[in-house]
This record gives structure tokens, C-alpha cells and sequence, in this order.
């Protein structure tokens, strides 16, 4: 008996889908141009915002998708853009010569296979979100070519898009080809598309540049694809800020306040209280506790870690650095690469440098300058004090005015102090030395030789007193 299997319409949409869904993603992300308006000899990506490059931004949308391959076409400043950028995981392509955004892309599309879907993206567009790019490619893939475009309200600087009477959309014109008119409309190319290879591959042969700029623009590919009856499907992102280009630095500067405010919403989404969003930047990552407050003018730099139940006062700027939980940092601090135990107060005014880690519930008050030190568990520094490459104990309390010479002139040497120390104020620990446990400095020592436990020492000249002292008056001219 001969069985006949029928294949359902449905099952057919099915394998048309799963044909769809197995369509190669490859991104290529343009960064070859100068950005002559950033009037700058760095190339325009690796301007930073929010101390990461605004390629590196695009990069990570980018990775968002998981995208099979991803391209990056540099060109202006040579190696220069590949060289500042070793962590990213793409293969560069060179434009050797700057000659448009079509150009740019025909330097990469011979790597590209015929069946794959191509997704532009602009290396000068940095906070593109995942939503609107999944949004993009998922209708790429089944129109061919989709196009991201906005409604503007001030288009200046942008390609405009121009439809006929029905909506169907036409061509673009960049801004320094448009009549007045067509100046007028305010939808604009952001620039993102996606697109077949196999549909791609023949519209960029035939791209032209005679235009204002005498470039090769992709954006004219529009044009060639309507006069060969293609459809573009157009879509809009959600939200206008996903879309802003960095051409100058007053838009960089700007762009800069916009990620600001995406970054402390974000934060405080998470449980963080912050007093300002206007006066908080952090440039680099963070992981946050809850409850943790931040005061206005805060600066978070690089990679910081941060507990549960932190205050942050006004005017800090903290970097690399990991704070524990219950941890008071009142206003003016900068502190850098530091680790800081559970419960310690710090500040106002302290300065804690590469190396220092304080363990719990220490003290370090006002003009207090740590350096290569462990501070050991409720150990007190509160005032006027440089302790730098030490070693020092639990519960030590150093009075106002001590400091550490780690510094010969050549090198650098240790000072080492015990546990439940007393260092008297005005004290110099002249390096190597070591203070044993229980030990007591009086105020005003010289500390050159080590000192041993419970001991007591002191270096002082005597003091003398001269009776009925007559200051010297003023000299009248
Ligand atoms: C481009 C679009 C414009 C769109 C705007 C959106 C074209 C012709 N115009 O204009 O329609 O509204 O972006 O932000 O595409 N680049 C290269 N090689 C080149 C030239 C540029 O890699 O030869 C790169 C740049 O580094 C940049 C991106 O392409 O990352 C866009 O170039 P840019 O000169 O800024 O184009 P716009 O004038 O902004
Ligand atoms: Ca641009």
C-alpha cells in the first residue's frame, strides 16, 4: 500500500518560517569617518560618552541580537579605531578612502553570503535600543528591506524621506541636496536598515556620486530599489533619543545628558535613591545594593562595585573601587581603586589611592591620604594624615598629622603597625618601621627605629620656658 502524505497549508507557513528565522544575521557598523564637525583629529567614534567610546555603544546593541557576524568598516585615523578597541569581537574591514556611506558598505559586502540579512548600523548613533532593532530586522526579514525612520520636529542635519502622494516612500535626500521644500518634511532616515545580501549586492554597483558631497551615498539605494518595483516597509523607533546622531560636540554634549538620565532611571528602578538625576554621572559599570543614596555631583568611574544601604555625600568621584554595605561616604572624597569593608565612614575631604583596602567599620576623616594600605577592623584616621604602602592593625587610632615616609628619595619602603596601637599626633613614621601591638607613639615622635609591644616612645626636645616673654612689636615707618 502506498501511503500519500499531504502537506498541510499550515505546515507549509511553518517551513517558511523556520527558513526566515535561519536567514543569517550579519551587521556591518560604519565608523570609517572623519566627523569633520567634531573639528578634532581623533576619529568621531572613539569620542566618548559616558567614558566608553560611542562605537563601543554600538557594539553592544549590536551584540544584543546575536548576530552571526559582525563588521566594522574604519578608514579615517587608520589603525587607530581598531587599536583603541582590542575587546571588541568583530572582524574590521578598511575604507582606505572616505568616499560615503555606499561606498563604505561595498567594502564589506563581498564577505557577505547571498542568503544572509544585512542590518546597518551607524557608528555615530549610539543609543539605538534592542526593542527597535529586533523590531527592524524581524520586518527586514520578511519584506527584504526595512528602514528606521523618525518624525523630527527639528530635522536640520538629517536625510529627509520623500513619499508620493500614497505614502509610498520614493528616495532620500540628504540635507545638503534639498530644495527648501523638501527641507520642509520632517520625517528622517536614522540611518538603520536592513536588507537582504542578494537584493543589497546589485543595488550598490549601481550607486552614483554626483551629488553635493560628491559621495557614494547608501541611502540612494532607496531610489534604485523603487525604480525596481522593491517594496520598503518603514518603521519608527520608540523613542526619538534612539536616533540621535553625534556629528558635533554640542549634540555630544547633549547626547551625553540624555544617557545620563537613561543610566539614573535605570538605577533607580533598581532601588537606588538619587538626589538629582541632572548632577549624577556614572562613566563605566555599576552594581548596586539597595538602598543605597547618592547626592548630587557624584562621579562614578570604571568598574564600581556597591553594597546595601551606602549614602554617597555631594561631591564625590569614585572609581574602580568596591564598597561594602552600611558605608558612609560624606561629600568631597575621591577614591580609586579601593576596597572598603562593611560600615566605614569616610570623609568629608579624604583621598583614598590605588591599593588601599579597608576592612571594617574603620574611620578616615578630613585630609586624610591613603595609599597601598590595609587599614585593619575599627581602626580610626580622622585627621590631616598621608599613610601610604603600611600595613596597619585592628583598632589603631592615629591622631591628627601623622604621616607615613614611605620615601627615601629612591625607594619605597613599609611601615608595618600592630593591633590597638596609639599614634599620638604630629607624628612622622619614617619607613621601614614597625610599631608592635599595643604600642603608644606620644604626640610630636619621630619614629625611626621599630617599637616594641605595649611600649612607649617618644622624641620630643625639651621644652623651655622663658618667663615674662615680650613678642616683638610692629615697626612704625
Ligand atoms: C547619514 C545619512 C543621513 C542620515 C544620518 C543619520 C547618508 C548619505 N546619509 O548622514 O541620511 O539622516 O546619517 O544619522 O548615509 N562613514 C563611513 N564612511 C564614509 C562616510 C561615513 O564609514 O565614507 C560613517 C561615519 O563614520 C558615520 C556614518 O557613516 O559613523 C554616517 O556618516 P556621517 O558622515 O555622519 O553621515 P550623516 O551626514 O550624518
Ligand atoms: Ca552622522
Amino acid at each position: 500500500m502506498i501511503r500519500q502524505t499531504n502537506f498541510s497549508p499550515d505546515l507549509l507557513i511553518y517551513c517558511f518560517f523556520v527558513y526566515l528565522m535561519r536567514m543569517k544575521l550579519d551587521i556591518v557598523i560604519l565608523a570609517a569617518g572623519q566627523g569633520t564637525r567634531m573639528h578634532s583629529d581623533k576619529p568621531k567614534v572613539l569620542h566618548e560618552l559616558a567614558g566608553k567610546p560611542l562605537l563601543t555603544h554600538v557594539y553592544h546593541g549590536a551584540k544584543t541580537l546575536n548576530p552571526d557576524s559582525i563588521y566594522i568598516v574604519y578608514g579615517y585615523g587608520g589603525n587607530e579605531v581598531y587599536e583603541s578597541l582590542p575587546a571588541l569581537d568583530v572582524e574590521w574591514v578598511e575604507q582606505a578612502e572616505q568616499l560615503g556611506t555606499g561606498h563604505a558598505v561595498q567594502q564589506v559586502i563581498p564577505n557577505i553570503d547571498d542568503d544572509n540579512l544585512v542590518l546597518v548600523l551607524y557608528g555615530d548613533v549610539p543609543l539605538i535600543t534592542n526593542d527597535t532593532l529586533k523590531a527592524l530586522v524581524e520586518t527586514g526579514r520578511s519584506s527584504g528591506f526595512s528602514l528606521l525612520t523618525a518624525f523630527l520636529d527639528e530635522p536640520r542635519g538629517y536625510g529627509r524621506i520623500i513619499r508620493d502622494e500614497n505614502g509610498r516612500m520614493l528616495r532620500i535626500v540628504e540635507e545638503k541636496d534639498a530644495t527648501p521644500e523638501e527641507k520642509a518634511i520632517n520625517e528622517i532616515n536614522t540611518g538603520f536598515m536592513v536588507v537582504k545580501a542578494s537584493l543589497l549586492k546589485p543595488w550598490l554597483k549601481k550607486l552614483g556620486n554626483d551629488n553635493a558631497q560628491k559621495e557614494y551615498y547608501l541611502t540612494d539605494i532607496i531610489e534604485i530599489a523603487v525604480s525596481e518595483g522593491s517594496e520598503i516597509e518603514t518603521l519608527q523607533p520608540g523613542s526619538e533619543i534612539e536616533i540621535y546622531g553625534v556629528n558635533d560636540r554640542a549634540q555630544l554634549s547633549q547626547m551625553e545628558r540624555y544617557y545620563q538620565l537613561i543610566q539614573s532611571h535605570e538605577l533607580m528602578r533598581q532601588g537606588v535613591t538619587i538626589f538629582d538625576p541632572a548632577r549624577f554621572d556614572l562613566r563605566g559599570d555599576l552594581e548596586v545594593g539597595q538602598d543605597v543614596e547618592i547626592d548630587i555631583n557624584v562621579l562614578l568611574e570604571g568598574r564600581n562595585r556597591i553594597g546595601k544601604n551606602v549614602r554617597i555625600g555631594p561631591n564625590c568621584i569614585i572609581k574602580d573601587t568596591v564598597i561594602g554595605d552600611d558605608v558612609e561616604i560624606k561629600a568631597n572624597c575621591v577614591i580609586e581603586n579601593a576596597v572598603i569593608g562593611n560600615a566605614c565612614q569616610i570623609g568629608p575631604f579624604s583621598r583614598i589611592r590605588p591599593d588601599a583596602v579597608l576592612e571594617d567599620h574603620v574611620h578616615v576623616g578630613n585630609f586624610v591620604e591613603l595609599k597601598k594600605s590595609t587599614i585593619g577592623h575599627g581602626t580610626k584616621i580622622n585627621h590631616l594624615s598621608y599613610v601610604g604602602d603600611s600595613e596597619v592593625g585592628m583598632n589603631v587610632n592615629i591622631g591628627a598629622g601623622t604621616i607615613t615616609c614611605n620615601y627615601d628619595g629612591a625607594n619605597k619602603h613599609k611601615t608595618i603597625i600592630g593591633d590597638n596601637v596609639f599614634i599620638g599626633s604630629d607624628t612622622q613614621l619614617v619607613a621601614p618601621v614597625t610599631v608592635k601591638n599595643g604600642a603608644t607613639i606620644a604626640a610630636g615622635t619621630t619614629v625611626c627605629r621599630d617599637v616594641e609591644e605595649d611600649a612607649l616612645a617618644i622624641s620630643r626636645t625639651e621644652q623651655k620656658v622663658v618667663k615674662k616673654w615680650k613678642r616683638p612689636g610692629k615697626t612704625k615707618h
